[in-house]
């Protein structure tokens, strides 16, 4: 009698497993620009982030560098024999059932690759350019545009996988909370609206000719603002007014959901820089009353304070807030009171267009920077 294979010698990491990597044409083919593994896995593949049945697994999704089209190639030197209830999963099938990438990301190797290399040079990211940065490695481009636009659309469902395969607990734009459906509602997609990051890259050879990679993007939504508070209870009655309403023109609370930076990219001031552009375009905005972050990770806590500080610090006003070391603190002291200027805070946090906690953090930060 054969005997039984260790089931264990099987079953790899789907964070190993998986490689992304961003590609481009060169004149001897497609070349990769970079590869990086994903943080996360468990919302595809489940809680373990283990996959079964395999030995010498690869899952190459390979992204062409700007337009994001997608493609998927599993490889793996040996199989599992399906035995009893033991069988190989299904990767492919896993990706395709939980809508987590385009059909496109499916077709023939040699159709992405050739469809690669003809990709025009005068292509440019979808919606409008919104800024223009200079990078420690290059120029930066951030575009913008709406979800209801088709080419923002398709590059939003050609990327939304990076979301929670980077960000724990992230979920895709529509994605029905605590629901098994795989279908994604975009029926208020006039409310979301995307910046995409860029590095512009110019051809050695021939200056005027340039090539964008992507390197990260924010999705933002659009809520009513009601004012002077919202209702008790947010759950149903966060509904805009009854009637043939311009959105676009009432006034809003605006709520940065998502933020990405690809790993390579990380840590080069790139998370900053889009932040800061996207935060002073809301500033500006007239409709919008304040300016939120949808569940903030730690390390996004970090980039918002050390931004929101940069900027709250150009205010005169802010700058002259200080802890009154003049007075004794008596026990049924108000914050207000304690500080310089105290009365002036909410004003300045109004103008500021900061949600309350975060200016309140940030205000701490700086009073306690003004200790000795
Ligand atoms: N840990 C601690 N501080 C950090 C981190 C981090 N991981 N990342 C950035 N910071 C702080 C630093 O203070 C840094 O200042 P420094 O330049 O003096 O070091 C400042 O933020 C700006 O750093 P950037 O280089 O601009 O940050 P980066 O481009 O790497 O972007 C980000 C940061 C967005 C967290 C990026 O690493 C990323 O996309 N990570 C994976 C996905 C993620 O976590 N997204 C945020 C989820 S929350 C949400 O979507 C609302």
């Amino acid at each position: 009698m054969a005997a039984l294979p260790n089931l264990e010698d099987w079953i790899v990491s789907s964070n190993d497993a998986l490689n992304i990597s961003l590609v481009a044409p060169t004149k001897s083919g497609l070349q990769s620009i970079s590869t990086f593994n994903p943080r996360f896995t468990y919302p595809i593949f489940g809680e373990e982030e283990k996959i079964f049945g395999y030995k010498g697994l690869k899952i190459n999704l390979r992204y062409r560098a700007n337009d994001m089209r997608p493609h998927l190639k599993v490889s793996h030197t040996k199989v599992f024999k399906p035995q009893g209830d033991a069988e190989p999963d299904d990767i492919v099938g896993i990706l395709q059932e939980g809508n987590h990438l385009p059909k496109v990301a499916f077709v023939k190797e040699s159709d992405f690759e050739n469809g690669s290399k003809q990709l025009s040079n005068d292509w440019t990211p979808p919606g409008t350019l919104h800024d223009t940065f200079d990078g420690p490695d290059g120029k930066y481009e951030i575009w913008k545009g709406s979800l209801v636009d088709p080419a923002v659309k398709q590059l939003n469902t050609r990327v939304q996988i990076l979301i929670p395969l980077f960000i724990e607990g992230g979920s895709y734009i529509g994605q029905k909370p605590d629901s098994d459906s795989t279908e994604l509602d975009l029926s208020d997609a006039d409310r979301w609206t995307l910046f995409f990051l860029y590095r512009k890259d110019e051809s050695e050879s021939d200056p005027s000719k340039s090539s964008y990679v992507f390197v990260g993007y924010s999705t933002i939504y659009r809520f009513y603002w009601f004012h002077p508070t919202p209702p008790a209870s947010p759950s149903d009655k966060w509904e805009l007014p009854a009637g043939d309403l311009d959105l676009s023109q009432l006034p809003c609370r605006t709520r940065l959901s998502q933020f990405l930076i690809l790993p390579p990219f990380q840590g080069k001031g790139c998370g900053a820089r889009l932040y800061k552009s996207i935060f002073q375009h809301y500033h500006k905005h007239a409709q919008t009353k304040e300016f939120t972050v949808e569940d903030p990770n730690e390390a996004f806590d970090d980039l918002r304070d050390v931004c929101d500080m940069e900027y709250l610090r150009t205010l005169p006003e802010f700058n002259s807030l200080r802890i009154n070391t003049d007075i004794a603190i008596p026990k049924s002291a108000t914050i207000p009171s304690l500080i310089v200027g105290g009365d002036k805070a909410e004003e300045i946090q109004r103008n500021a267009k900061i949600a309350p906690r975060q200016f309140n953090r940030v205000l701490e930060m700086h009073l306690m920077s003004q200790l000795p």
